[in-house]
């Protein structure tokens, strides 16, 4: 190609010697970046420090629970030495709520940041991460003696987590009362009026129900309907108290869940029962129940001589007429016989102390709550049948523990987007609110609502 040679010489031609003295564009434009952006920051920064606004230093969305502080970042953040700190003391937290300790043997104690992580835009600062607990649960260590629980637990819903204590082997059933839960779930139950179907809602309820009971006694002066609810009145607004009302089932009470099928009879003379309280409210019941009587029907007090005729003699007259005392105490004799050896001992575990003339009844023991460390909300669980989660239908004795192992719980909770939650703060409280002390707040309404 000729004329298009490239020599060396032509190329540095090329080069503008003297490029450094009128300077490029850019380098114009680098220039008065680098001076007006800080300029254009400090002097925000002043506005906004002179109106005394430190949304500037923002660190994020705060929760919904803090969001009205949004204007007063002091509220947490101290000034040191005039200047806006990053740091949040445990202080500033305490000064508007508490948030008692968890454990006293504990061997430290997280600050309350570490676990309540503001500034993330998170709904609940309540939702805390499973590392806040398992810091110390992975390997738990107490100041002193031995932990009483578990020591590794690391998540929940993979087989970590420990099997509840009250369904481990070895755990007993303190309740005394006898039930057969497969008698009493049978088809064709002899009731108090023909043949049954029980449910489990015949015996087990929300303490907040207000339904009738299909066997329990009626009150003697009062409509069924009348049967009140454990609880205060409450209103409709109530509607979170209602729902932790429900939490856990009333407990069982002979008047309501009982009576109806198995009467406290103690004598065909009397169409009603004993009542069911102590042995000696029950005995002085029966005493009374026949003095009562035989005022009104002295005839018996003559003892016919029972069985005395086989030989077949002519029958002499009453062999004996007996006092008023003497005949009570017979009749009482014989029907606490019944009651003692049959009635009662059908549900309850009685006995007799040497020198005792009646027998005494064992605590009937049946828990409120089987799993103290956690929490448990039946009201929330009311998707599953009662029997997913308790093998009642097919129980025959008490002593069977009837309440569900954790992988009943691990099949819905467990980690991944279509499973309940299986953070520890689900099922677990962290602070003893038991400790908790009241705390008066301390913020002025002014400056809370921005005016600019
Ligand atoms: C309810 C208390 C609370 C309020 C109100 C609050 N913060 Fe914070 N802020 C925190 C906590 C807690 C931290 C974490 C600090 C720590 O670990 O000590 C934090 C951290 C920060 C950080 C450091 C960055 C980070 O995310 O860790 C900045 C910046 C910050 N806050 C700015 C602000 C500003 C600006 C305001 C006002 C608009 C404000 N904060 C209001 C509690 C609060
Ligand atoms: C100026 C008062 C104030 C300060 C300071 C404050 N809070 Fe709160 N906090 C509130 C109020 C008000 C609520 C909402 C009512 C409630 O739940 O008690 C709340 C609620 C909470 C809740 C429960 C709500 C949820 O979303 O789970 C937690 C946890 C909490 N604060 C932690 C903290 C922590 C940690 C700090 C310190 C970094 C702190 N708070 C500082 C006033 C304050
Ligand atoms: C190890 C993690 C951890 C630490 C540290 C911690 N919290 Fe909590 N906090 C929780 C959990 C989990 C809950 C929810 C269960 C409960 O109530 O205990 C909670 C609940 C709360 C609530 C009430 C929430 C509600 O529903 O009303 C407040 C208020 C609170 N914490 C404040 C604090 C304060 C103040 C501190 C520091 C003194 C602190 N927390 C330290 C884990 C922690
Ligand atoms: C600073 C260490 C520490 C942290 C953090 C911690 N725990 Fe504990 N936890 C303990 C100690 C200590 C005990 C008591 C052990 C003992 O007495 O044997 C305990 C006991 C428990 C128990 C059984 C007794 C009870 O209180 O009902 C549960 C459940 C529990 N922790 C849950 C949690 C949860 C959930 C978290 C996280 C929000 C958490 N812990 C965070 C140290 C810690
Ligand atoms: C006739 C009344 C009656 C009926 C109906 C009944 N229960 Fe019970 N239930 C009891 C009594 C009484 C106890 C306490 C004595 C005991 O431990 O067995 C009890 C205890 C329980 C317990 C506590 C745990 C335990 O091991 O003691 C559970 C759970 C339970 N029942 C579930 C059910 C379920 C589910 C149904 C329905 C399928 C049901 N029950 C039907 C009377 C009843
Ligand atoms: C059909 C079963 C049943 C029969 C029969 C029965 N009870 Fe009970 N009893 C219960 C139940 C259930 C409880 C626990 C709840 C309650 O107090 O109603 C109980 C509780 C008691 C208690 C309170 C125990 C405690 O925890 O301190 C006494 C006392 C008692 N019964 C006495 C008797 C006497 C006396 C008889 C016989 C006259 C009797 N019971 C017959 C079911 C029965
Ligand atoms: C609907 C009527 C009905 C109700 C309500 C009822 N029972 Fe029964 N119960 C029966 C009948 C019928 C039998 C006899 C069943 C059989 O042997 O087949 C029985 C038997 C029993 C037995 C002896 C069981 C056995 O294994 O032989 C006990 C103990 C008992 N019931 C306790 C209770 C207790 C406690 C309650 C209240 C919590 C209660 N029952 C509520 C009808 C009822
Ligand atoms: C998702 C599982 C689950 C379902 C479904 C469930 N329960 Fe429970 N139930 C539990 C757990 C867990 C406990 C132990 C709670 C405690 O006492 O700490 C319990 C406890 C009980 C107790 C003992 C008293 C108490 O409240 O602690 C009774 C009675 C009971 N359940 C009856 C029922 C009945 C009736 C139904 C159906 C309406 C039902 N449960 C549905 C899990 C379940
Ligand atoms: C789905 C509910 C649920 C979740 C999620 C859960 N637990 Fe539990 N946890 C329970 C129940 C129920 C118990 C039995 C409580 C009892 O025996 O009183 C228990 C017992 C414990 C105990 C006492 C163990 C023992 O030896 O008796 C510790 C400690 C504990 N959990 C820690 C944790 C930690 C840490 C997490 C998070 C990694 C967690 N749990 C998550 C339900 C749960
Ligand atoms: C059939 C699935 C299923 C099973 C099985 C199940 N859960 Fe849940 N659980 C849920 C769902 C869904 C929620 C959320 C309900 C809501 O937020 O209204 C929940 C919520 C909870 C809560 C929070 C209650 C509250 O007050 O917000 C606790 C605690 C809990 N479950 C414990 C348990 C325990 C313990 C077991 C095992 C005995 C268990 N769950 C078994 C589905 C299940």
């Amino acid at each position: 190609m000729p004329g298009a040679e490239r020599t060396t010489k032509k190329l540095a031609q090329r080069i503008d010697l003297n490029y450094f003295k009128h300077p490029h564009p850019f380098r114009r434009w680098r220039f008065w970046l680098s001076v007006s952006v800080p300029l254009i920051a400090v002097l925000w920064l002043a506005w906004y420090g002179l109106t005394g606004n430190k949304r500037v230093y923002s660190g994020g969305k705060m929760s919904p629970a803090h969001v009205v502080l949004t204007a007063k970042c002091d509220a947490c953040h101290f000034k040191l030495a005039g200047f806006f700190s990053a740091k949040a003391s445990d202080r500033v937290c305490l000064s508007c709520h508490d948030g008692p300790i968890h454990h006293a043997n504990q061997t430290f104690t997280p600050k309350c940041s570490s676990c309540h992580m503001e500034h993330r835009g998170q709904l609940r600062l309540a939702a805390t991460s499973d590392a806040s607990c398992t810091q110390c649960h992975a390997n738990l260590r107490t100041v002193g003696a031995e932990t009483h629980f578990a020591r590794d637990v690391e998540d929940f819903g993979a087989g970590h987590h420990p099997e509840f204590a009250a369904v481990r082997t070895g755990s007993v059933d303190p309740g005394t009362i006898k039930l057969n839960h497969a008698v009493h779930l049978k088809k064709n139950l002899a009731g108090s009026n023909g043949p049954v179907q029980l449910d489990c809602d015949d015996c087990h309820r929300p303490p907040t129900s207000t339904d009738a009971w299909r066997f329990g006694s009626a009150p003697p002066n009062a409509a069924p309907a009348a049967q009140k609810s454990d609880l205060p009145a409450m209103s409709k607004s109530d509607l979170p108290l209602m729902v932790s009302a429900r939490a856990y089932m009333a407990p069982i009470t002979y008047a309501k869940h009982c009576a109806a099928c198995h009467g406290l009879q103690f004598d065909k003379r009397f169409t009603e029962g004993v009542p069911h309280d102590t042995p000696e409210i029950v005995h002085a019941f029966v005493v009374q129940k026949f003095q009562q009587y035989i005022v009104t029907h002295p005839a018996e007090l003559r003892e016919t001589a029972l069985d005395r005729n086989l030989a077949q003699k002519p029958l002499p007259v009453p062999v004996r007429v007996l006092t008023p005392p003497q005949w009570v105490a017979g009749r009482v004799g014989e029907a606490e016989e019944l009651l003692w050896r049959k009635t009662c001992k059908q549900c309850h575990a009685l006995s007799v102390s040497v020198g005792a003339a009646l027998p005494t009844v064992a605590k009937s023991n049946i828990p409120a709550r089987w799993f103290p460390h956690a929490n448990f909300n039946h009201e929330r669980h009311r998707l599953a049948k009662c029997s997913e989660c308790h093998a009642a239908p097919k129980s025959q004795e008490t002593s069977d523990i009837l309440v569900p192992g954790v992988h009943t719980c691990e099949r819905c909770h467990h980690a991944g987007a279509e499973s309940a939650e299986s953070r520890c703060f689900e099922c677990h409280t962290y602070h003893d609110w038991t400790k908790a002390k009241e705390v008066k707040g301390g913020i002025t309404f002014s400056g809370l609502v921005r005016d600019n």
